[in-house]
């Protein structure tokens, strides 16, 4: 069952003005891809772009994207690549309140959660950028449930869309536990404390968890381009240390730069990776 809508909001609701100050400006909540560029705005729209072009949109095409945080990859779609029948599903209220004040011409948008979710009429593509890391909880992953939880997923994803569709994917991953105390007690806070009810998936889940619903086409990883993403996350957040200590209180400022050099750390020891997958349905 992975992350309630409780949990979510204690990941997503903090403050949509306290997430504004270290995303970057379209709020995307994942990782950029830093190819050509140290620039995290580029690196969030090359990210966009490959799910764009993993999902094999064109304008004609009716997508969902699960998962769909503030809004920046429904926007960037429909405004930046003409897709004309886009929507988006996300559990978090205060982003859902996000979208709405974007008002984005020829986008709707549903709070809920994508498990209950059925939309008047399937869908040509699917994207989803990090949402599949809500799916299953720490406890379901240690009692074998994982595999059939994103089995669950992406049968629901085959479900909701037309025969020859793709899907565009993007998943952090688990590779391997820590090394040190210290690791060891970070990387388990911000599963609990920041990110409650989720867990990163392991590569070879995934692997297993698509069958017999999707083909996987194409696979790129980016532990790298995750580390400097973190990295820039960070750097804004401490830029912004004594307004974010002010209005939001000293405890946010410190769990988020922990949260973050403790995502900084994990991505350049190999704990974590990011991989983003081009999956067509089976049909
Ligand atoms: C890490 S954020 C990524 C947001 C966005 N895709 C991005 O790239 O910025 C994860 C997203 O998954 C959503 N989410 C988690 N569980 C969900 C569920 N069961 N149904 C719908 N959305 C869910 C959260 O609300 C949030 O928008």
């Amino acid at each position: 069952m992975g992350s309630t809508q409780k949990d979510v909001q204690v990941s997503y609701d903090v403050s949509n003005d306290f997430f504004r100050l270290w995303l970057d400006e379209r709020m995307n909540y994942t990782c950029g891809v830093f190819e050509g560029t140290d620039n995290l705005e580029e690196a969030q729209v090359k990210k966009l772009n490959i799910i764009h072009d993993f999902a094999h949109l064109s304008p004609d095409k009716r997508v969902l994207d699960i998962g769909c945080g503030w809004g920046a990859n429904i926007e960037f779609m429909a405004l930046d690549k003409g897709v004309k029948d886009v929507h988006g599903v996300t559990l978090s209220p205060a982003q859902f309140e996000e979208i709405k004040r974007r008002n984005i011409p020829g986008v709707t948008a549903h709070c809920g959660n994508f498990f209950d979710y059925e939309p008047a009429e399937k869908f040509d593509a699917l994207t989803s950028i990090c949402m599949i890391e809500h799916v299953c909880s720490p406890e379901e992953a240690r009692n074998g449930k994982a595999v059939e939880l994103y089995r669950n997923y992406f049968k629901r994803a085959h479900a909701i869309t037309k025969k020859g569709a793709w899907f565009g994917l993007q998943s952090i991953l688990r590779n391997f536990v820590p090394r040190s105390q210290k690791d060891i007690r970070d990387i388990g806070w911000v599963t609990y404390a920041i990110f409650p009810g989720g867990i990163t998936p392991r590569m070879e889940e995934i692997v297993q968890a698509v069958n017999p619903y999707w083909e996987i086409m194409e696979v790129k990883t980016r532990r790298e381009d995750y580390g400097k993403t973190c990295w820039h996350w960070r750097d804004r957040l401490r830029k912004n240390e004594a307004l974010i200590k002010d209005k939001w209180g000293t405890q946010v400022f410190d769990d988020y730069d922990r949260y973050l050099s403790a995502c900084v750390t994990g991505f350049e020891k190999h704990y974590q990776s990011l991989a983003q997958w081009s999956l067509r349905r089976i049909d």
